[in-house]
C-alpha cells in the first residue's frame, strides 16, 4: 500500500528522521544544553502560562511541526472554521462554536445570516429566566419557589454542564441544589430525586436532537415522578424547560416552546457547554459570571486566530500532541488537574478529544496509515499520585501528562494549597529527570533494590498554570483544548466534528431490547456469545 499524502509530506518525513535522532536525547541533556530552557519553551497569554519545556523536543522539532501545520493548511482551515464554512463535511455543517462567545455586535455570517445576533437573543432569554429562578420569582406549580435543579442530558448535553457546575461551584448560588442525570440506569434518576420535593424542583431537559434514548427515557420518568407527586399534568409547564435544536420533538414531549432555549446544528454536542446547553451553569453562577466565562472562551478564540504559531497556545498544544502521538508513539494522554473543582474535567475532555479525533478515515474517506486521537484519561491530583502514577513513572509506556494548577486557592486552608502545588511541580520534575541508579546507590540503597528504586525519567509533560479558577479562566482553558483538538484533526486530515462511530451500538441495542423483553423465547440470530448472553439475562432477570 502506498503511503498517505500526510506521511509523504517533507515535514512529516523530516520529523520522523528528527525523532530518530532526538529520541536518544534525555531531558536531562536537553536542559543541560540550554540553561534557560524553562523560559525558552514556555508561553503566557490570556491568563494562561504553558510550560512545555519538559516535552522531548528542541527548537528544530517545533520548527518542523510548524512546517507540518503550514503544509496541512492549518491557517486556511482555521479561517474556514471562523468564517462559517461547512468544514464538518460528512454532516455538511458549519462548525461555529466560536460564535457562541462572540461579543454582542460582532457579525458572523452563515448563509448571509448573522448568527451572533441569534446567539445573544438566546443568551438574553436565558439570563431573564435564570434571574427569575435565582431570585425566587419563578414559582412551581403549587406556588413554591425552586430549590433544586436537575439537568437531564447525556454526552455533550451533560458532560459540559456537570464539569462547569463542579468547576465553578464556588461561584454558585448555594441556596439551590444542582444535580445531573445522564445514565439510562434508573438509579441515576432515582438517586437524584429521592430526597427532593417535586414542588420545588425544576428539570432542564438538554438534548440537541431531542431523540436520544437515555435522555428521553429519563425525561419521561422525571415527568411521571413530578406529575404523580403534584397530582396534575399541568405541573409540567412550571417544572420542565428544554434546551434543544428540535422544537417539534420538544413540543411533542409536552414542553411549551416558550420554555425552550434553542441552539443550532452548527454547534457540536461536545462543543456546546457555552450555548443554551449551559443553562444549568447560568442558573448556578448567574448571568454575569456566565458572560465572564464566555469572555474567557472568546479571548482564547482571538488568541488562536491571530497569534503567530511560535506563541500560539492551542497550536503548540496540538502540535506537541502530534509529536508525542505520531513520532514518540505515545498512545494516551493523562490530564491531571491539581484542583478539586476540576474533578470532572478529564471526563469532559474524554468526549471532547476522543469523540472528535477517534477517526480512522480522512475527510476523503481514505483509511489512515498513522495513529489519530490518543486516549485521554485522568484524575485530579494529588489523588492519582497514590494510584496510577506508578505506571507513569516506572511503567514501560510513555504517558504524556498535562498538569493543570492555579496559583490561588478558592478555599485556602492552612498550607494545603502550597502542598498541592508543590506536588504538581514535583511530579513534572520527577517525570522529566528521574533518578539514576548512581543517585539511588549514593543514598545507600542495597544493590538488589537499585533497579527497583531507579527512575529513568525522560517522560514528557506540559504544565498549565493560571492565577485563579474563575469563570473567565475556565473559558480560556476549555477553548484551549477545543482548538488544540482542532489543530490535531487538521493535521490528521480527519473530520473532528462528526461521530458516526456511536451509531452501530445504538442500532444493535434496539434489536437487543426487543429480544431481552419478548414474552416468548425469541429466535436469536446473533453470534454464539451474544445469543448466550441474551438467554442468560432472560433467565436471571
Ligand atoms: O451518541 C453520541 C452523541 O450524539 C453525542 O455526540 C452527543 O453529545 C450526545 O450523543 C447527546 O446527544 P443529544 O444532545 O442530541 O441528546
Amino acid at each position: 500500500m502506498s503511503q498517505s499524502a500526510l506521511r509523504r509530506l517533507p515535514a512529516w518525513q523530516a520529523l520522523q528522521q528528527h525523532a530518530a535522532v532526538l529520541g536518544d536525547k534525555h531531558l536531562r541533556q536537553l536542559f543541560a544544553d540550554d540553561p534557560r530552557r524553562g523560559e525558552t519553551f514556555s508561553v503566557e497569554d490570556v491568563g494562561l502560562y504553558l510550560d512545555y519545556s519538559k516535552q522531548r523536543i528542541d527548537a528544530d522539532t517545533l520548527r518542523l511541526l510548524r512546517e507540518l501545520a503550514t503544509a496541512c493548511e492549518l491557517p486556511q482551515r482555521t479561517e474556514a472554521m471562523f468564517r462559517g464554512k461547512r468544514i464538518n463535511r460528512t454532516e455538511d455543517r458549519a462548525v461555529l462554536h466560536v460564535a457562541l462567545r462572540a461579543p454582542r455586535g460582532e457579525q458572523i455570517l452563515l448563509d448571509r445570516h448573522d448568527v451572533v445576533a441569534e446567539v445573544h437573543e438566546v443568551l438574553d432569554r436565558m439570563a431573564a429566566f435564570a434571574d427569575r429562578v435565582r431570585s425566587g420569582s419563578w414559582l412551581g406549580h403549587t406556588g413554591k419557589r425552586i430549590r433544586s435543579v436537575i439537568s437531564i442530558g447525556i454526552g455533550g448535553s451533560d458532560l459540559g454542564p456537570v464539569m462547569a457546575y463542579e468547576a465553578l461551584r464556588d461561584y454558585s448560588a448555594r441556596d439551590l441544589t444542582f444535580r445531573f442525570v445522564s445514565n439510562v440506569d434508573g438509579t441515576d434518576l432515582l438517586e437524584a430525586t429521592h430526597d427532593l420535593d417535586a414542588a420545588e424542583t425544576l428539570f432542564i431537559v438538554c438534548s440537541k436532537t431531542f431523540t436520544t434514548l437515555e435522555t428521553l427515557t429519563n425525561a419521561h420518568a422525571a415527568r411521571d415522578w413530578c406529575v404523580q407527586a403534584l397530582g396534575d399534568e399541568k405541573a409540567v409547564a412550571k417544572h420542565f424547560v428544554a434546551v434543544s435544536t428540535n422544537a417539534v420533538e420538544v413540543k411533542k414531549f409536552g414542553i411549551d416552546t416558550a420554555h425552550m432555549f434553542g441552539f443550532w446544528d452548527w454547534v457540536g454536542g461536545r462543543y456546546s457547554m457555552d450555548s443554551a446547553i449551559g443553562l444549568s451553569t447560568m442558573l448556578a453562577i448567574g448571568p454575569e459570571h456566565f458572560r465572564e466565562m464566555l469572555a474567557g472562551f472568546h479571548a482564547m478564540d482571538e488568541h488562536f486566530r491571530h497569534t503567530p504559531y511560535e506563541r500560539n497556545l492551542p497550536v503548540l498544544m496540538g502540535l506537541l500532541a502530534i509529536w508525542n502521538n505520531n513520532f514518540l508513539d505515545a498512545a494516551t494522554v493523562a490530564v491531571l488537574p491539581y484542583e478539586q473543582y476540576l474533578k470532572r474535567f478529564p471526563a469532559y475532555l474524554q468526549q471532547l478529544t476522543m469523540e472528535s479525533n477517534g477517526k480512522h478515515v480522512t475527510l476523503e474517506g481514505t483509511t489512515v496509515d498513522y495513529a489519530t486521537g490518543p486516549i485521554f484519561w485522568g484524575e485530579p491530583g494529588t489523588n492519582g499520585q497514590h494510584s496510577f502514577y506508578q505506571l507513569i513513572h516506572q511503567g514501560t509506556r510513555i504517558v504524556p501528562c498535562d498538569f493543570i494548577g492555579f496559583a490561588q486557592s478558592l478555599n485556602p486552608l492552612g498550607q494545603q494549597h502550597d502542598l498541592l502545588i508543590a506536588n504538581l511541580i514535583a511530579q513534572g520534575e520527577a517525570l522529566a529527570f528521574g533518578k539514576s541508579a548512581d543517585e539511588v546507590r549514593a543514598e545507600g540503597t542495597p544493590e538488589a533494590l537499585v533497579p527497583h528504586r531507579s527512575f529513568a525519567g525522560n517522560r514528557p509533560s506540559n504544565t498549565i498554570l493560571a492565577q485563579k479558577l474563575t469563570p473567565h479562566a475556565l473559558g480560556t482553558l476549555v477553548a484551549l483544548y477545543e482548538h488544540s483538538v482542532f489543530v490535531q484533526g487538521v493535521i490528521w486530515g480527519i473530520d473532528s466534528f462528526d461521530q458516526w462511530g456511536v451509531e452501530l451500538g445504538k442500532q444493535l441495542a434496539k434489536t437487543t431490547i426487543a429480544e431481552l423483553t419478548a414474552k416468548d423465547e425469541p429466535k436469536l440470530a446473533h453470534d454464539s456469545s451474544t445469543n448466550t448472553l441474551i438467554r442468560r439475562y432472560r433467565q436471571w432477570r
